[in-house]
């Protein structure tokens, strides 16, 4: 069922993410890594697919994003970028293919947007990944941020806790945000830090931020696909709000089909030729 009120935009570009920020209209974004569910996203309205490297935990199975790899990356932004007619698609930059070495980040970043289509790259980081966003800028690739919880830094954090809690780490970010803002960065993702500092980043730059576990006033929400459908069940964070409880549904299809088929129910006359 198409979603009338989200097909506003007929194609979102950072244009438009810039535009809904003005007119005060929230941004959705949902991370996709696949052609099946990329299309449903879509067709549902979303306004922004991004291509997380979460895929490392969802996808591959891994306990953190580390493991990654960039030609992992391309594979599932590509597979997004068939389904896709209308959101924008944003594709991470995976672990170890931008920090501290600004012509690899190009590099990589033209591989994303050559072998996969997609319209835009992600990076973890302020300060010290300004070399490469403005590098990558430069060869006409849009960027988005992402400050607050970093999950490729979690052998630095130590844990998953919630960031910025202390005035020195909140004015980094805010520093941050500005710094990527003044960069050319076209919207930042805050994670997992208290609303009321993602409240004021929110409201001292102008590009987009958008949210997860940051409270409701940035100016959009992400979710990881899998969490929210309720396909994931172990993580469970106070922000995430289940839509869904497919990880129910799906083992009760799958044992339904199984029992059709041990029981000699499956297929029945109308199903064979
Ligand atoms: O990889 C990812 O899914 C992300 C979101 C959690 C923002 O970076």
């Amino acid at each position: 069922m198409e979603n009338k009120e989200a097909n506003a935009y007929k194609k979102i570009t950072t244009h438009v993410l810039q535009e809904m920020k003005l007119k005060g209209q929230k941004i959705a974004m949902l991370t996709g890594y696949d052609f099946s569910m990329a299309t449903l996203l879509d067709i549902a309205g979303i306004d922004v697919i991004l291509v997380g490297d979460s895929a490392s935990n969802v996808m591959a199975g891994y306990s953190t994003t580390l493991p990654i790899t960039l030609d992992q990356m391309i594979y599932h932004a590509s597979s997004v970028m068939r389904a896709v007619k209308r959101a924008l698609v944003v594709v991470d930059l995976p672990f170890g293919t931008y920090q501290g070495n600004s012509k690899e980040a190009l590099n990589s970043s033209i591989r994303i947007m050559k072998e996969s289509g997609a319209n835009a790259i992600k990076m973890e980081g302020g300060r010290e990944i300004l070399e490469s966003v403005d590098r990558i800028l430069t060869a006409g690739i849009p960027v988005m941020g992402h400050l607050g919880l970093t999950p490729q830094s979690i052998h630095k954090f130590g844990t998953y806790i919630v960031r910025a809690t202390e005035e020195s780490e909140a004015q980094k970010l805010i520093e941050d945000a500005h710094i990527l803002e003044e960069a050319g960065c076209f919207s930042i993702v805050l994670e997992k830090i208290p609303a009321k500092v993602a409240g004021q980043v929110t409201s001292e730059i102008k590009i987009p931020t958008i949210g997860i576990g940051a409270g409701s006033d940035c100016d959009g929400q992400v979710l990881v696909l899998h969490d929210m459908l309720g396909i994931t069940q172990k993580f469970s964070p106070r922000f995430l709000r289940r839509y869904h409880n497919l990880s129910e549904e799906i083992q009760g299809s799958v044992k339904a089909y199984i029992h059709d088929v041990k029981t000699q129910n499956f297929p029945n006359e109308r199903e064979q030729y």
